[in-house]
């Protein structure tokens, strides 16, 4: 490959993915489609930016002439599908623009590739667009999507019409579902930054309900090698879940970052539960392991305390965004203000 497009490179996984890509495939150029949302933050890719083979272009994957343009530059190889909104909370709040970005901006995508013959498309989704798991059992790649939330159901909505277009017109889609990430530059709305981010000032965390769901967590780094391996090896029209093997209960995971950061259980702080909250994710990936030769590579308790350390080394990043600061570093690189 000689020419990717990814978007949404601004956020958390696509930020990692473009700093692993360029790393690992130094003949590789990529351009990075962003519309620079709230969760949009081109901080997070100032080591790269003076690389040559890397280029940003601001625009919304809704807007179907900017994308064409940016399409039809040069002979592109891939389109690797970041962007989103990605909020649970936020899509209970307004759930309109997930529909937009979510499945409006996918569907833009896919026809745009689609008559500019790119030859592969990789959908990032969701472990998410397979509902809720009792105390039992795994999602596979054949579990029946039962999307839960309105975040959900947009990327589910996502996954159904890069089905449709496989299969209606023989498009070379791929969609990966992975389960929770963590790591280095994730937005601090989500659990696991909040929560070292609150910690390090001194304030509370907010423990949903009684703390009891569980989630399976994935370093980000293991999540981009199974997007990378999928791009490289996946079979066109396959689904390939990758999840991390370590499930916890949100309380178990609250208990280790407050003991890791010299906390005591004061700091809890047991708010009303999410409406519709899952109660269990876990991800069977055996079919990745088999197919893809991947695994997951980081430890949980290793990439935990090495994600505690970044923050740590990264306070001016997270306060950045606190004081809404990082929004500022477009308008000293492109002289235009952000809406
Ligand atoms: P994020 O919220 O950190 O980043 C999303 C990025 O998309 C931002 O840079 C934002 O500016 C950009 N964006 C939003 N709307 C856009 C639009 N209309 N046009 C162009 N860019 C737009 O999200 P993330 O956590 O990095 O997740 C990335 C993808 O991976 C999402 O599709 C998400 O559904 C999926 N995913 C996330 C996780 C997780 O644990 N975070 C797990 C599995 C899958
Ligand atoms: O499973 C993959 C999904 O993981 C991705 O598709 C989503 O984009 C990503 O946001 C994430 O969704 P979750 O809703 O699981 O992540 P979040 O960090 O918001 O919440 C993790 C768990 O922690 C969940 O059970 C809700 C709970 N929680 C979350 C927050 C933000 C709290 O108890 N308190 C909080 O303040």
């Amino acid at each position: 490959m000689q020419r990717i497009i990814v978007t949404g490179g601004c956020g958390f996984i696509g930020s990692n993915f473009i700093r692993h890509m360029l790393t690992q495939h130094p003949g590789l150029s990529i351009v990075n489609i962003d519309a620079l949302t709230y969760a949009g933050n081109l901080e997070n890719l100032r080591d790269v930016e003076s690389n040559a083979n890397y280029e940003f272009q601001k625009g919304s994957i809704c807007d179907r002439e900017f994308i064409e343009r940016v399409i039809s530059e040069k002979p592109t190889d891939a389109v690797i599908n970041f962007a989103a909104e990605s909020h649970v909370d936020r899509s209970i709040l307004d759930s309109g623009p997930f529909v937009q970005t979510n499945i409006v901006g996918t569907q833009v995508l896919l026809d745009v590739c689609r008559s500019a013959k790119v030859p592969r498309y990789l959908q990032v989704s969701t472990d998410e667009v397979y509902g809720s798991l009792g105390a039992e059992g795994f999602f596979t790649e054949e579990t029946p999507l039962a999307p839960n939330s309105p975040y959900s159901s947009s990327k589910a909505a996502a996954d159904l019409l890069v089905r449709g277009y496989v299969h209606t017109f023989g498009f070379p889609g791929l969609i990966t579902r992975c389960s929770n990430n963590y790591g280095p530059y994730q937005f601090p709305e989500k659990l696991i930054p909040l929560f070292i981010s609150n910690l390090l000032r001194g304030e509370s965390v907010p423990v949903y309900g009684k703390g009891d769901n569980v989630r399976d967590w994935i370093h980000v780094l293991d999540h981009c090698r199974g997007i990378e391996a999928t791009l490289l090896r996946g079979k066109v029209g396959e689904v390939y879940n990758f999840g991390g093997r370590t499930e916890l209960q949100n309380i178990e995971l609250t208990r280790m970052l407050i003991k890791l950061l010299g906390k005591t259980d004061e700091s809890i702080r047991y708010v009303t539960d999410r409406p519709g909250h899952d109660l269990r994710y876990a991800i069977d990936c055996a079919k990745a392991e088999e197919e893809l030769g991947w695994q997951p590579q980081v430890g949980f308790e290793a990439g935990l305390q090495e994600t505690i350390d970044w923050y740590v080394a990264n306070q001016d990043w997270v306060e950045r965004i606190r004081s809404g600061a990082y929004r500022s570093y477009y308008e000293q690189q492109y002289g235009e203000r952000l809406a």
